[in-house]
């Protein structure tokens, strides 16, 4: 069997290691970050994902999976493969040197028998430019494919195993030798003719993606003016007539669709693209049309608000809080009351993990506690518990004349009516 070593152990990492582990690879994980590492000591990850600390536990006892700071131990390695982060930066400019950084360290373990896999989200030409700076320093030439990681969080243990693996390698040799390690994993690859080709195709999953919950929220916020519900409209059009199925709407973020598409706008030297940038701030806009829509019932000077789901989405659960709209939702709150109190429910993210991101948030454990005496509650993700939420009590526990404003109108129909009950996309309906 194969020798892997995985570079970065975040989520992507993680989750494709133990997945190579457990198909019987011997696979090295290399991290940076020393709570990471310490995590795993005790044969866990840094965060919430289904099935995936059982199989991190039973590979490190079989001694198919173990961790490292650095390469010492791992240069015999046959597959070297990169998932390191690819943030933006503050001009919304796709940060590559942690990635470059890594190309640097590689060129010192690789032999001419290993293949470079990138499998973090690049902008187009990267896979190139890391095969061009190897190559010049080194004295063969490296083989390298671009293999985007495409799974969902809450159900990539399942994912991986099932979804087809693109694959663009640098030549032949490289498609070839990347299948044959994919090959092992799931039961499609598509191979594809260039490294840029399949980097399109990442990009492409993750753009489509935003555009159209973005068509879903033009329509929403279309009906919230002419007093219709987006929710029958959209229910009805897809109904039995399949060339207008879209999603819900609601706020979507997350540490992919909040930069992918910024990546692929940076992509080209002669194109600008037309929707996808406007698509990104359609949906980011959403959570000013909520607070206008808010504050012209009740003023800028509510005291407490609740919000429910720190996490960017709620189905399938994750704890990641990266990238959420309930972030933005509280910077834009501080920015028209900055006295008002913001109290938080999440039912995975910890408290830890929230407060690295606001230490004055103050977080619950129970909905009751969180809701407690609040002006407004805002529902933010649709997690199971929020979508049988009891609305009577929910109102009885708030503030008199407390607002409930659920973004992705799980409550509408409940039968516990409120007029204090709204929900975007049918502002006027209510939940009768
Ligand atoms: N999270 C997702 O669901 C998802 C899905 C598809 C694609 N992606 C893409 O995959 C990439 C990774 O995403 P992620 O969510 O796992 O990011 P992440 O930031 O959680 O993980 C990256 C890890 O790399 C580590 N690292 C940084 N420099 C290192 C170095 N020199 N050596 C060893 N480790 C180092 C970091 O400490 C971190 O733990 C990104 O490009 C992302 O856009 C993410």
């Amino acid at each position: 069997m194969k020798n892997i070593c995985v570079i970065g152990l975040g989520y992507v990492g993680m989750t494709l290691a133990v997945s190579l582990a457990n198909k019987g690879f011997r696979v090295y994980g290399i991290e940076i970050n020393p709570l990471i590492l310490e995590s795993l000591k005790d044969s866990k990850a840094h965060f919430f994902e289904p099935k995936l600390n059982d199989m991190i536990d039973n590979n490190i006892k079989l001694g198919r999976f173990s961790y490292h700071s650095h390469y010492d131990e791992v240069y015999s390695c046959d597959y070297f493969i990169i998932t390191i982060g690819t943030p933006l930066d503050n001009h919304k400019k796709v940060n590559l040197s942690m990635i470059l950084k890594v190309t640097d360290e590689l060129s010192r373990v690789i032999n001419k028998n290993s293949t470079i896999i990138l499998r973090s989200t690049v902008k187009i030409g990267t896979t190139r430019k890391i095969f061009n700076q190897l190559s010049a320093s080194l004295e063969f030439k490296p083989k390298i494919a671009f293999c985007p990681e495409r799974t969902i969080e809450g159900d990539a243990m399942n994912e991986i195993l099932s979804l087809p693996q693109i694959i663009g390698g640098i030549d032949e040799d490289s498609s070839d030798s990347a299948h044959d390690l994919f090959s092992k994993l799931t039961t499609t690859t598509v191979i594809m003719s260039t490294p840029e080709a399949a980097e399109m195709v990442k990009l492409t999953d993750n753009v489509t993606r935003d555009i159209r919950f973005a068509i879903a929220n033009e329509i929403a916020l279309s009906c919230d003016q002419l007093k219709l519900s987006a929710h029958e409209i959209i229910r009805a059009a897809g109904r039995d007539y399949p060339r207008t199925k879209l999603p819900l709407p609601g706020p979507v973020g997350g540490p992919c669709l909040e930069k992918d598409t910024y990546i692929y706008n940076q992509s080209f030297n002669d194109y600008t693209p037309k929707i996808a940038v406007d698509a990104r701030s359609l949906n980011e806009s959403l959570i000013d049309h909520a607070l206008v829509f808010i504050t012209k019932k009740i003023g800028t000077s509510f005291g407490k608000v609740t919000i429910l789901g720190m996490a960017f989405k709620g189905e399938p659960p994750t704890n990641d809080i990266r990238g959420s709209m309930s972030l933005k939702l509280i910077e834009k709150i501080k920015g028209i009351n900055s006295l008002c109190a913001i109290h938080v429910y999440d039912s995975l993210a910890t408290e830890k993990e929230i407060k690295f991101t606001h230490s004055f948030l103050n977080v619950h454990k129970s909905i009751p506690d969180a809701t407690f005496e609040s002006n407004v509650v805002f529902i933010m993700n649709q997690n199971y518990e929020f979508q049988n939420l009891d609305l009577n009590k929910l109102f009885l526990n708030m503030a008199e004349k407390g607002i409930v404003y659920d973004f992705w109108g799980q409550l509408i129909g409940s039968s516990s009516y409120n007029s204090n009950y709204f929900a975007f996309g049918s502002h006027d309906i209510h939940n009768s």
